[in-house]
């Protein structure tokens, strides 16, 4: 899949709760890993409906986004005086950014990176985050537990029958054995690259950063991994 292409033409960030309501209690969530502080940038930041809950516990925030429609909702949702918004990628955003960062953030976007994608990023934010700032990656789909998502038994749907069970089991089965040949070089997750948290923490120590992955409260099988100069 050609992620930037699927992007480009889209207006809404996908989140299993649109209302203003579950848009809010997510922004909440969040805001318990971000804290608050001086400076966010938040990569990634789609229509910047959770970057506008972020606003108010800094005195500026950064959002960068890749797709020129989902950047063009956020300049249209976001009128607040402290947010800047800036066209650029994970990848190019250190040459488009100014200055050092109390909080770094990317949500539900790390299944659109590489490994090798993320460890770049990961490297290049610790360059410049503030003494005692951090690094929230959010929303990661856990490579352990997304098929159980694939499988259609999401943590707060009805638990289907036994049968139901074995029967999704074996489609989700038959495409992991037929991947190899069917894949052209698509991701296994339909919505993307998955992780387990082990490559996480092994970024974090790389870089001398003490990491905690928490499960995410509103996404299925995902977690957080926020990580903090190692004291
Ligand atoms: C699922 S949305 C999440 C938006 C927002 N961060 C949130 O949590 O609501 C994913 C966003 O990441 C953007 N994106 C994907 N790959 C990117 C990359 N390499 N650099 C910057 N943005 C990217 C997409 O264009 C899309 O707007």
């Amino acid at each position: 899949m050609d992620w930037e292409k699927y992007w480009s033409d889209k207006s809404d960030d996908r989140r299993p709760d649109m209302t203003p309501e579950g848009v809010a209690r997510e922004g909440r969530e969040k805001l318990l890993h971000l804290g608050s502080g001086d400076r966010l940038l938040d990569v990634g930041c789609g229509t910047g409906k959770l970057l506008s809950h972020y606003a108010p516990n800094f005195r500026e925030c950064v959002g960068v986004e890749r797709s020129p429609s989902m950047l063009a909702e956020a300049r249209m949702n976001l009128r607040d005086r402290n947010i800047v918004l800036l066209h650029g990628s994970a990848e190019d955003v250190w040459e488009i950014v100014d200055g050092d960062f109390d909080v770094i953030t990317m949500g539900g976007v790390a299944q659109y990176l590489t490994p090798n994608e993320i460890a770049a990023f990961v490297m290049r934010a610790t360059k410049r985050l503030k003494p005692a700032g951090r690094i929230a990656i959010l929303d990661i789909i856990h490579s352990r537990k997304g098929v159980l998502r694939m499988m259609g038994l999401g943590r707060h749907k009805e638990v289907p029958s036994g049968l139901e069970i074995v029967m999704r089991f074996g489609v989700v089965f038959a495409r992991w054995a037929a991947w190899p040949v069917i894949a052209k070089g698509r991701t296994f997750h339909p919505d993307g690259h998955m992780y387990a948290p082990e490559f996480f923490a092994a970024i974090a120590k790389e870089n001398g950063m003490k990491i905690d992955m928490p499960m995410s409260m509103y996404y299925d099988y995902r977690f957080h991994a926020i990580m903090e100069a190692a004291r």
